[in-house]
């Protein structure tokens, strides 16, 4: 049963669970420089934002690995429906976005269907989630999330998100049809099994938990410096024998001030995006209400 958030500052226990005391001690690993959000052009736009990915540097391991496979079990094993889903006639290619990421880890998956991208999820720190060429009316086809194992939602929920395309999917996001829109539609076409693309996101939250299938019903912290910067690597990949794409997430989080006080340019750069942020897309991004109180106390860090 999912529950309120219970306020606590460890990404690897749920938003709605108490962590345990041994979780006192955790410090947060720096989120990867190479997928810091950088300042492009004048204004706020959402874009594309993809890069080449050589397929060798597909996955990554770093030291927050294990910790966030060993969420990905305890969900599983306890709370499967809320992380775990398929819609009818997405079996192959979930079994065949399985079989990559066994490949990539060496690991030859037995199962079958869902049970096997559950299998393949635990191969790895990311989530999976498959997009699936479905054919609509007049031929057209369309790519429908029908199978995936999402452990760590940014405040989405993945039962509400099944059997969509990709502008129902981000119907929530503020601006996302109009900037981007048809360009992600265009784009998956141009996707290869080979040449795997990767992005990245950023979002200053009031809670850290990585599993955060929910919005908070009102703010949960009272100071800037008790905010949390979270930040995704995605990866997109086609699936050669069903056309499916296999879209992987990968999440990270850091204390708001640790992360300012890596560099001034880091600082700089918060501050320019955060500015440059039209009020829908900061209510989208949870960042309306903290906005006039981070701003002043950012200057410190540039
Ligand atoms: C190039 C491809 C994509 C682009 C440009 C894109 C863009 C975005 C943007 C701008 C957001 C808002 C958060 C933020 O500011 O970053 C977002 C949220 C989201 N995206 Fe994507 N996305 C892409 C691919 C996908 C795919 C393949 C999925 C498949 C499941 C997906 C699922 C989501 C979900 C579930 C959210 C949260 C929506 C909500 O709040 O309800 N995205 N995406």
């Amino acid at each position: 049963m999912v529950g309120a958030h219970v306020k606590h500052r460890h990404p690897f226990t749920p938003f709605d669970e108490a962590p345990p005391r041994e979780a006192d001690s955790f410090a947060a690993m720096p989120i990867p420089e190479s997928i810091l959000p950088q300042v492009v052009g004048e204004n706020f736009r959402h874009r594309l934002g993809t890069f080449a990915l050589d397929v060798s540097e597909w996955l990554p391991e770093d030291p927050e690995t294990s910790l966030t496979i060993d969420l990905k079990r305890r969900l599983l094993h306890g709370r499967r429906p809320e992380v775990v889903a398929l819609q009818q006639g997405g079996e192959n290619c979930a079994e065949e976005a399985a079989q990559l990421v066994g490949q990539w880890a060496g690991v030859e998956i037995k199962s079958n269907g869902i049970g096997a991208l559950v299998d393949a999820s635990l191969l790895v720190a990311d989530d999976l989630a498959v997009l699936q060429p479905v054919e609509k009316s007049g031929g057209v086809k369309q790519l429908l999330l029908t199978s995936a194992v999402v452990c760590c939602p940014s405040r989405w929920m993945l039962a509400e998100k099944m059997g969509q395309d990709m502008m129902q999917v981000h119907a929530p996001v503020a601006k996302y049809a109009e900037h981007v829109g048809p360009a992600v539609d265009n784009f998956f076409q141009r996707i290869t099994a080979d040449k795997p693309v990767w992005r990245s996101n950023w979002i200053i939250q009031d809670h850290p938990a990585l599993f955060q299938p929910r919005i908070p019903a009102s703010p949960l912290v009272d100071s800037p410096k008790d905010l949390w910067i979270r930040m995704e690597r995605q990866t997109l990949r086609r699936l050669p024998k069903t056309g499916g794409i296999l879209f992987t997430i990968r999440g990270f989080q850091q204390p708001l001030p640790e992360y300012l006080a890596r560099s001034k340019t880091i600082a700089q750069n918060i501050r320019t995006l955060l500015e440059r942020l039209p009020e829908d897309v900061a209510q989208y991004k949870s960042v309306l209400r903290y906005r006039p109180q981070i701003m002043p106390w950012l200057d410190q860090f540039c």
